[in-house]
């Protein structure tokens, strides 16, 4: 089905996108588009990920516009669009994020036999409104010249004495660490998380950073000992995109895998006021597939759903036992494990 809208919308809809910063890479995703297309909101930045939208068009003739953008400036645009929004597809990195969409009720829910032989259940909303398309994990990283990667075999392990003035630590206002939190909540409740962190935040040397990669550098030069980040940032250190001094930094660190390894997603669901939900369920299909999945999780050196993949930096890590915690369950326990934070003094 096919809704015509008017011109008005479209120049509302630019409007936002120059008032949010957002850039329109691929055609015109407020333009209003035929069946024969579908509109995405990706708070994805690859290059390769364009590559995989193209193969989807030369697979299904189903033409795709993107919209790049921060992922909580998408949420927000999206509401803000309410049903006049052109996105048929949203994707969003982070459990938590994806999550606060659907309470802002911007997805539709769909019913699709391929997602859910291709998402495992832990990776997708219960209620079918958002499902996984990768996987990255949240490993402590070490500098084997100032913390023993031996002692470290739990993220419990953190909150040792021992390691007083040499854990790093990025913000509370990270999503990455608000569901890592969420994930330790989960397993072990709240008394146990709540003197886990107190240990943690006795053992932080200032100041807590604002993103994981000034961090793993700070690692690597041996200002911190230890600390906790995405496996995709060490990865981009060593890998050939990497910034001057960055692989020699990444090259002193070790990655130690806790059994178990918090894991997190990006994630994608159909628009609720999506005009074309049967093209946008085959993009998410697509996308979520085994064998296109690959070259998405590749983009940003993250695992995909099933499996660790073939990436030989990835693979250099080793491998790990996930959390037993659903995607589903580190949203919901997203507010008690921030409050968590506050009282203890993760700044
Ligand atoms: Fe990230």
């Amino acid at each position: 089905m096919t809704q015509h809208r008017p011109p008005l919308i479209r120049s509302r809809a630019l409007a936002l996108a120059g008032a949010l910063g957002l850039a329109v890479l691929t055609g015109c995703a407020a333009a209003k588009k035929s069946d024969g297309e579908v509109n995405i909101y990706s708070g994805r930045h690859y290059n390769t990920d364009k590559e995989l939208y193209k193969q989807f068009t030369a697979e299904t003739g189903i033409k795709v516009n993107l919209l790049e953008g921060k992922d909580d400036e998408l949420i927000v645009r999206l509401k803000s669009e309410g049903e006049n929004s052109p996105a048929d597809v949203l994707v969003l990195v982070d459990a938590a994020r994806i999550q606060r969409a659907r309470q802002e009720e911007l997805f539709q829910p769909i019913s699709s036999e391929a997602l859910n032989r291709d998402v495992p259940a832990n990776l997708r909303d219960p209620a079918g409104s958002w499902y996984a398309l990768t996987r990255r994990a949240r490993p402590i990283m070490v500098n084997p010249a100032l913390v023993a990667p031996s002692s470290l075999n739990s993220y419990a392990d953190l909150a040792k004495p021992e390691l007083k003035g040499k854990l790093c630590l990025r913000n509370r206002a990270s999503v990455y660490n608000q569901s890592l939190v969420a994930d330790i909540l989960q397993q072990q409740g709240a008394a146990a998380t709540r003197s886990w962190l107190e240990g943690l935040v006795a053992n932080v040397k200032p100041p807590f950073f604002t993103s994981d990669t000034p961090m793993l550098r700070a690692v690597g030069r041996g200002e911190c000992g230890v600390t906790v980040a995405n496996q995709y940032y060490l990865a981009r250190m060593l890998s050939s995109e990497a910034k001057p001094g960055d692989k020699a930094l990444a090259q002193k660190i070790k990655v130690v895998f806790p059994s178990p390894t918090h894991v997190n997603i990006t994630a994608a669901g159909v628009t609720r006021h999506a005009s074309n939900p049967e093209a946008a369920t085959r993009l998410i299909e697509f996308l979520a597939s085994p064998s296109s999945g690959k070259g998405y999780a590749a983009a940003n050196n993250e695992y995909p759903l099933k499996g660790f993949g073939e990436n030989p930096i990835l693979n250099g890590f080793g491998n790990f036992q996930p959390s037993p915690v659903s995607a589903d369950q580190l949203a919901s326990g997203n507010r008690e494990a921030s409050a968590l934070m506050v009282e203890t003094g993760w700044k």
